[in-house]
């Protein structure tokens, strides 16, 4: 039996009907881009995420890149960012020119809160938090610095829809949470989309000038902005989902208890829950091991596949080569670069294949 790492044909299949019924819906209505279906989305998922702004956009990148933009950070400013991230993050603040000051990791893949204080310098000017896998950062005492030091806080919440600490989910805690709706993420469309939520009218009125080329009048444009619309089928599509994503969350939580259980090769350390069981999504399932590529191989010959998110830190790729880091400048994230591996977990996975995935591990 071969697994994949993903399957997203899994969960369409699930809900085949509903998706089809609102894609014939969408394209009779006439209407492409910006209606509707986006405002409906809005409205629903600002609700979900406990938020009271949601506005729409085209893509995860997009969400950090005007969120900086909307906060007025510019060449110069310093933005604390974990040093383990996937490069977009990064990508959100130097768009701005602005310079990603790297935090180290905890335990749990999320910036270390207790390392925050020590990088702050008189040019920082917002934390850019990052809920890594599906759990979210240690916002409680995030905050407290935040509001202590009177910086801005931006949480990318690519990997985290509808995780949260005692309810409060992600995207309610900063200034601004950036979503992606990128196909693979928990609440993943079927193309590129993004949003972003605030409790802020104006944060939110900013958004929506600056997606539909700086314009808030048709035709009148005060900004040079950006083409960062959603359209509507992805809205439509996304709105769909969005009824199931606690569903989805809790059964991707099921399958991840099974690997916790099940896991019991030493050779294999497995992820740690920060805040309970209850808020973390499992966005991925990421375990660590010494000698990692041997592992992959392995569980290759075996046909399961996995991932490696991610094999390169920012700080060391080659686009932020300008930057000046070397090898050995942040230890923690480069060991984990160098030890994580994600194991296959997908909606409607089926108990033979989380049987086989532990098993296969159990003998290696
Ligand atoms: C943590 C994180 N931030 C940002 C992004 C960027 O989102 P997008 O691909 O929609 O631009 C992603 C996913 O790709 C991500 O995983």
């Amino acid at each position: 039996m071969k697994i994949s790492s993903n399957r997203l044909d899994r969960q369409f299949q699930t809900y085949r009907e509903e998706y089809l019924q609102k894609i014939e819906e969408v394209l009779n209505s006439g209407w492409y881009v910006l209606g509707n279906e986006v405002q409906n989305f809005e409205k629903e998922f600002a609700q979900y995420c406990g938020s009271q702004y949601c506005v729409g956009l085209a893509s995860g990148l997009d969400a950090l890149t005007l969120a900086f933009d909307v906060l007025k950070i510019k060449e110069g400013d310093e933005v604390l960012v974990p040093a383990n991230t996937y490069i977009a993050t990064v990508m959100g603040i130097t768009k701005n020119r602005a310079i990603p000051v790297f935090v180290e990791p905890d335990l749990f893949y999320n910036i270390d809160a207790s390392k925050i204080e020590a990088a702050i310098t008189e040019k920082t000017k917002a934390i850019c938090v990052v809920h890594l896998y599906g759990q979210i950062a240690n916002m409680p005492e995030i905050m407290r610095i935040a509001k202590k030091h009177h910086l801005k806080v931006v949480e990318d919440c690519a990997q985290a829809h509808g995780a949260h600490i005692n309810g409060k989910k992600a995207g309610n805690w900063g200034d601004i949470g950036c979503f992606s709706f990128y196909p693979t993420k928990n609440l993943g469309g079927f193309g590129d989309g993004g949003a972003i939520t605030t409790e802020n009218l104006e944060i939110a009125e900013e958004f929506r000038m600056l997606r539909n080329y700086g314009s808030r009048v048709t035709y009148y444009f005060e900004r040079v902005g950006y083409n960062s619309r959603l359209d509507e089928i992805q809205a439509g599509l996304l709105r769909v989902k969005l009824k199931h994503l606690d569903a989805l969350n809790e059964e991707r939580h099921r399958i991840a208890e099974r690997y916790l259980e099940g896991i019991t090769n030493p050779k294999i350390q497995l992820p740690k829950e920060a805040f309970g069981k209850a808020g973390h999504i499992y966005h991925q399932f990421v375990i660590e091991t010494e000698d990692r590529d041997a592992l992959m191989t392995y569980l290759k010959e075996h046909d399961v596949e996995t991932k490696i998110h991610y094999p390169q830190p920012p700080h060391l790729s080659k686009a932020y080569a300008e930057l000046g880091y070397h090898p050995g400048d942040f230890p923690i994230t480069e060991r984990m670069a160098d030890r994580v591996l994600s194991l296959p977990i997908y909606n409607a996975m089926t108990e033979e294949e989380i049987n086989e995935v532990i098993q296969v591990l159990n003998q290696y």
